[in-house]
Formats: C-alpha cells, sequence, structure tokens
C-alpha cells in the first residue's frame, strides 16, 4: 500500500528543495542524488558529495530528513553519504561552467555566488598566501620552510595547501592518511612539530591521481578547505597557492580574508615578466605584497662553503626595487633539502637564512596591521 502513495519521482522532485549550501543549487540539478529506493514508507536516499568527509554534510542530511521525512506515506528516511568520482566532478565543473556563461550577471551566478564575500578569520591572526608566476620553483619547499621556522620560533601554524590539483605538502611533511571530521569541521593533520595541515590529496579516495577540477569547483573546495576545517587559534595560516593567476589564487584573493602575499621566484625568470604578473594580480584584489623571496638562488661548496650563483645579477633584487615591494631574501639550492622534502623529512633540515625570512616576514606582518603577534598567546603550546 505504502508504495501507492510514495513514488521515486516525487521524493527526487522534493529533494530540489534541498540546496548544497557551499554551491546554492539543489542537490538534484547538482547531480548529487545518486540512488532513492522505497520499501513500504522506508525511503533510502544516497548522495554523492563533491568532498569527502564535508561537515556542510549535516546541514545536507538534516534538509533531506525534513523535506522526505514530511511527505505522505514515509516512515523514516535512511542515508547514505558517498563521494563524487573524478570524472562527476569533472562534469559538474564543467555543467557549472556552463550555466555560469549563461547567465548574465557575473558573479551572481552558479557556484560562483557563494564566493563573492570574504569569509570570516575565526581565530586565525595572519593569513599569509604563498605565490609564484610559474611552476616549480619551490613555493611548497618555502612555505613548508617558512612554517617550520615559525613554528620553531614558538608560533602556532597552519598551511592550507591550495594547490589542489598537485598538492606536495602532505608529502613533503610525511603525511598521508585521512582527516577525520568531528561536529566541528575536518581536524587538520598535525605534522610532527604541531604544524596543522589540510591538503586536498590527504581527503580524496585514490590521493596519487591528478585531479583537474575547474573553476567553480575549485572555488568551491578551496573555501571548504577554509571554512569546514576547524583551525582552532593559529598565529599564522600559509595558504600554498598553484602557480600563475588561475581560480585557485582568485579563490583565495576573493574568498579568504588573506593579509599578504608572498611571491617566489627563482634567478632564472630573468624577463620577470610572469612575476610582475603575480604582483599585479594581488594589488589589484588589494592583497598588500609582503614581499619576493628568491629560491634556488646559488650553491654552497661542499669543500670551501663559498657561495656559487649562477647567475651574476639577481634580476629578482632589481625587480623588487622597480616594483617597490621588499626583498625577503634567498635560499640556496640544497640537494639535501630536496631530499629531505623528497622523503617528508623536511622538518629536520635547518637553513638560517629561513630563519632570517621568518623574521622579516614577521615584521612586515606587523607592520601591516600594527600589532605582532606573540608566540605567548598560543594555549596549545602552554597545555604541552
Ligand atoms: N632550495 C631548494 N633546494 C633544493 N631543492 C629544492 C629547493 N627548493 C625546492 N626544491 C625542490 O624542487 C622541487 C620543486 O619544489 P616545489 O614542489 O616546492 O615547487 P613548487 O613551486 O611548489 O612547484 P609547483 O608549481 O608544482 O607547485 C621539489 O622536489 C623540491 O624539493
Ligand atoms: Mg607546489
Ligand atoms: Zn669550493
Amino acid at each position: 500500500m505504502w508504495d501507492l502513495v510514495l513514488n521515486i519521482d516525487e521524493i527526487r522532485e522534493n529533494l530540489k528543495q534541498v540546496i548544497d549550501p557551499e554551491i546554492g543549487l539543489n542537490i538534484v540539478e547538482l547531480g548529487m542524488v545518486k540512488n532513492v529506493s522505497i520499501n513500504k514508507g522506508h525511503v533510502s536516499i544516497t548522495i554523492a558529495l563533491t568532498v569527502r568527509g564535508c561537515p556542510l554534510a549535516n546541514t545536507i542530511e538534516k534538509d533531506i530528513g525534513r523535506v522526505v521525512g514530511k511527505m505522505d506515506g514515509v516512515e523514516d528516511v535512511k542515508l547514505e553519504m558517498t563521494s563524487m568520482s573524478k570524472q562527476e566532478l569533472d562534469s559538474l565543473g564543467a555543467r557549472l561552467q556552463e550555466m555560469r556563461s549563461k547567465q548574465k550577471t557575473p558573479g551572481k551566478a552558479a557556484g560562483m555566488s557563494a564566493g563573492i564575500d570574504k569569509m570570516e578569520r575565526k581565530g586565525i591572526e595572519k593569513i599569509i598566501a604563498v605565490m609564484s608566476g610559474k611552476g616549480g620553483v619551490g613555493k611548497s619547499f618555502v612555505t613548508s620552510m617558512l612554517a617550520i621556522e615559525l613554528r620553531r620560533q614558538g608560533y602556532s601554524v597552519g598551511i592550507l595547501d591550495a594547490d589542489i590539483t598537485g598538492p606536495s605538502i602532505a608529502k613533503i611533511f610525511g603525511l598521508s592518511g585521512k582527516p577525520f571530521a568531528d561536529e566541528n569541521g575536518v581536524v587538520p593533520k598535525e605534522t610532527r612539530s604541531g604544524i596543522k595541515i589540510i591538503s586536498m590529496n590527504l581527503l580524496l579516495d585514490t590521493p596519487d591521481t591528478p585531479v583537474i577540477w575547474r573553476g567553480p569547483i575549485i572555488n568551491g573546495v578551496i573555501r571548504q578547505l577554509f571554512n569546514d576545517v576547524n583551525w582552532g587559534d593559529l598565529h599564522y595560516m600559509l595558504v600554498d597557492l598553484p602557480p600563475g593567476t588561475g581560480d585557485a589564487p582568485l579563490t583565495v584573493f576573493q574568498s579568504l580574508p588573506v593579509d599578504a602575499a608572498v611571491v617566489v621566484s627563482t634567478p632564472q625568470d630573468l624577463s620577470m615578466l610572469i612575476v610582475r604578473k603575480s604582483i599585479n594580480m594581488a594589488k589589484q584584489m588589494n592583497i598588500p605584497i609582503a614581499g619576493i623571496f628568491e629560491n634556488m638562488s646559488y650553491l654552497t661548496c661542499p669543500h670551501c662553503s663559498q657561495r656559487i650563483y649562477m647567475f651574476e645579477e639577481s634580476g629578482i633584487e632589481k625587480v623588487a626595487r622597480d616594483l617597490k615591494v621588499n626583498f625577503l631574501g634567498r635560499l640556496p639550492f640544497d640537494p639535501k633539502a630536496n631530499r629531505m622534502a623528497d622523503s617528508g623529512r623536511i622538518e629536520d633540515y635547518e637553513n638560517g637564512e629561513v630563519q632570517q625570512f621568518a623574521r622579516l616576514l614577521r615584521d612586515e606582518m606587523g607592520k601591516l596591521s600594527g600589532v605582532t603577534a606573540t608566540p605567548i598567546a598560543w594555549k596549545k603550546a602552554a597545555q604541552s
């Protein structure tokens, strides 16, 4: 009898009232409703989330219970949460982009509507984005070193790996395994020295498969990595961006309360055109530039410790002068550092130049707001 009253199409129709809070579209339209079945008033629904372990799942779950639960003939609703496959995410991304291009008002459209207002900074005092003009200059490496150094100086530090297409931060710190989520959000992984880390890589079912996501999805994912993760109180959050000026840097600058950007470059970038492009993008979006840091600047001779510069005069200091931004320092190319980063033991690596860099950056951040974070304020450090 039950099944005469209830039918699947009607349930699907009603599920359109359930809106994904992050993307702002209903879950049917988003292709998140995988399966609906009825057995004598007992309804089973399978939902595929865009990000696994997402605490927004609770909201979606409650809404489904509310909407379907009040339908005539429904005894109870059983929900199963899964996550979308790479293909599903790709096609969702494509569809969102299409919807967006059809709508005339940019920003108001699907997927973007949620991404325009800056999110609250919660307990995070300073947010620093690390960017670069091109790939492979050691952005993730410098981000990690900087985090380690700030941690050594007593600050509480987190790294949000926003390079969601090729995340390497987890690997540099030798972290693996999925973070779990509780009612306060996803709990970041912690490194040996206590740096909190969230990397998309850690949340994926198949961390070794490269993920190619399109604009609106990148936007949603980055917002979730910031918002749905329980970062707790941090003195510094470092955001490792993918190279260039694409969707991810755009989202980070648009929707995270970023205090400053650091640009990493190598001395080979002689034309400096791409570096300028990055800096201009940040400037256009009113993100203060803390400065440029030069990586792989020189080699130290293992015999006499003399510095060997591959380029006579680094173009970067000059660009920094031209663009009136700080030059924050340089790191040598050190094969030992490379070995340690590749084997997840980066926290054992020390370099005096990074100490200096961290201090300079701290000072810059202090100048920006008139206050400098003091390490004593960190609760967790006091406890342990
Ligand atoms: N100063 C350094 N000395 C030795 N090796 C380095 C140094 N900086 C970076 N590397 C190594 O160079 C490689 C590229 O660095 P990294 O992944 O940090 O670059 P990236 O700019 O983040 O790249 P992507 O654009 O892919 O995100 C890594 O293997 C890293 O260990
Ligand atoms: Mg990187
Ligand atoms: Zn020598």
